[in-house]
């Protein structure tokens, strides 16, 4: 499951880049910070997780999901609320599971994550409101 996270954490952290670097136009000006700090968060979640999963004594995955840039703005964060979605479900599972298993530090590491996937969320479904 730990690797599952990274390799969504580094296909986001990829598209979100990419995406800031094609935006277009008035709306994509707004946007095109969020991509890019965004993307950077995505990167260090991809690095914390490894490091977690490494310490657990096995080797972190250098391979994304697959990568859904978009053609346009609106087909960009459609992609990206739902990408951030299947990031809360997933986490909070592996959440319960880690405290099921008295793995603490995963459980707490993953709630901080949470947070900013949440944030992320939030972040693109008003951005996709106003498109
Ligand atoms: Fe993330
Ligand atoms: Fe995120």
């Amino acid at each position: 499951m730990l690797n599952g996270a990274i390799a969504r954490e580094i296909q986001v952290s990829i598209q979100y880049m990419w995406q800031h670097v094609q935006w277009i136009g008035v709306k994509g000006f707004a946007t095109k910070d969020a991509f890019e700090d965004i993307a950077k968060q995505e990167m260090k979640h991809a690095e914390s997780i490894a490091e977690r999963l490494f310490y657990l004594g096995e080797i972190p995955t250098t391979k994304p999901e697959p990568i859904n840039v978009g053609k346009n703005l609106k087909e960009m964060v459609t992609q990206d609320v739902k990408d951030e979605k299947n990031a809360i479900e997933m986490y909070k599972e592996i959440i319960q599971i880690a405290q099921k298993e008295g793995d603490t530090t995963t459980a707490f590491l993953f709630m901080e994550i949470l947070k900013q996937e949440e944030d992320h969320h939030d972040t693109f479904t008003t951005l996709l409101e106003q498109i």
